[in-house]
């Protein structure tokens, strides 16, 4: 496993590689990586002949008072994570290499992240859609690996490059969840224990939805609220609980197309974000 921190070394390893007749998934991700992670590189391998995984805390997607210089970090740890799962190189770059001091380029989507984690965090998905392109761009992979807990990022990230004309494939992989139900989360390890334990008022509330919606319940509003409630009552604080079309990202009062139910709240410092789709 090769690590890449310029530019111009990676593009000369994946270059050569692209030389060989070899193709290249991308796996972008901040790091202190998880089981979440590690399994888009399993399913980068079933895409592409090499993978990479870049690791980079993007401080552009980050709002003047959320965490960037709390986000949890550890390289030895990633790289060991990376070895074990036969990732075939590493790109961590440092900001100077990411972005020039005068930088002043974005790519901005203008409907689908107005809502939702947009809504929330104004500028996130800017400096989202703005790495994710220059990754595509450094490394020039094949295909790229994002995961379905972010759902509304990897919707944005499909809709960028359909209507930039980006030649990268996108694989949205299933959400990770631990085995208490948790949607797994770099953040979660600055959860105590006790908020871990109310936090599981999310996924058990999207469960308990998801199984009403299976039993026929068709009405937005009862599933929101008896997620709300159970978040609540557990003492989160909740930013939105909301279905929306999963085309559009439109709210729906009557679930008559595909949907997803999804969740933001915090327990504590950390802001959770999980969701459940519904077909
Ligand atoms: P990060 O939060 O590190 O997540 C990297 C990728 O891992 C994303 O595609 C995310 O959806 C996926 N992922 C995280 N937790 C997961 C879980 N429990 N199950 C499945 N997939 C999971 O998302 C970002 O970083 C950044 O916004 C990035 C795309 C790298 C741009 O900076």
């Amino acid at each position: 496993m090769i690590i890449l921190r310029s530019i111009a070394e990676t593009r000369k390893a994946l270059d050569e590689w692209r030389r060989q007749g070899r193709s290249i998934a991308l796996v972008p991700t901040m790091g202190y990586l998880h089981e979440g992670h590690l399994s888009l590189v399993d399913e980068a391998k079933k895409h592409a002949d090499r993978v990479v995984v870049s690791i980079y805390v993007n401080p552009t997607q980050f709002g003047p008072n959320e965490d960037l210089d709390k986000y949890p970090r550890d390289f030895a740890h990633d790289e060991a994570c990376c070895q074990a799962r036969g990732v075939d190189a590493v790109f961590y770059p440092d900001n100077a290499v990411m972005y020039c001091p005068d930088h002043s380029c974005w790519v901005t989507e203008e409907s689908l992240s107005q809502t939702m984690c947009g809504a929330a965090r104004p500028g996130h998905f800017r400096g989202v859609t703005t790495v994710v392109l220059k990754l595509f761009n450094i490394t020039q992979c094949n295909v790229a690996v994002f995961g379905r807990k972010d759902a509304q990022q990897a919707l944005i990230i499909q809709r960028m490059v359909r209507d930039l004309n980006v030649p990268v494939s996108i694989i949205v992989a299933p959400l990770v969840r631990a085995p208490d139900g948790l949607a797994m989360s770099s953040r979660n390890k600055y959860l105590s224990s006790d908020e871990r334990q109310r936090a599981l008022s999310i996924s058990a509330g999207l469960k308990q939805a998801a199984a009403l919606f299976a039993g026929g319940e068709r009405q937005a509003a009862a599933l929101c609220e008896l997620v709300s409630a159970g978040i609540t009552k557990a003492g989160g604080n909740i930013d939105y609980v909301v279905v929306m079309d999963r085309d559009t990202l439109r709210p729906l009062t009557t679930i008559d197309r595909p949907a997803v139910l999804a969740v933001a709240a915090f327990f504590g410092k950390p802001r959770l974000i999980d969701n459940v789709f519904l077909d």
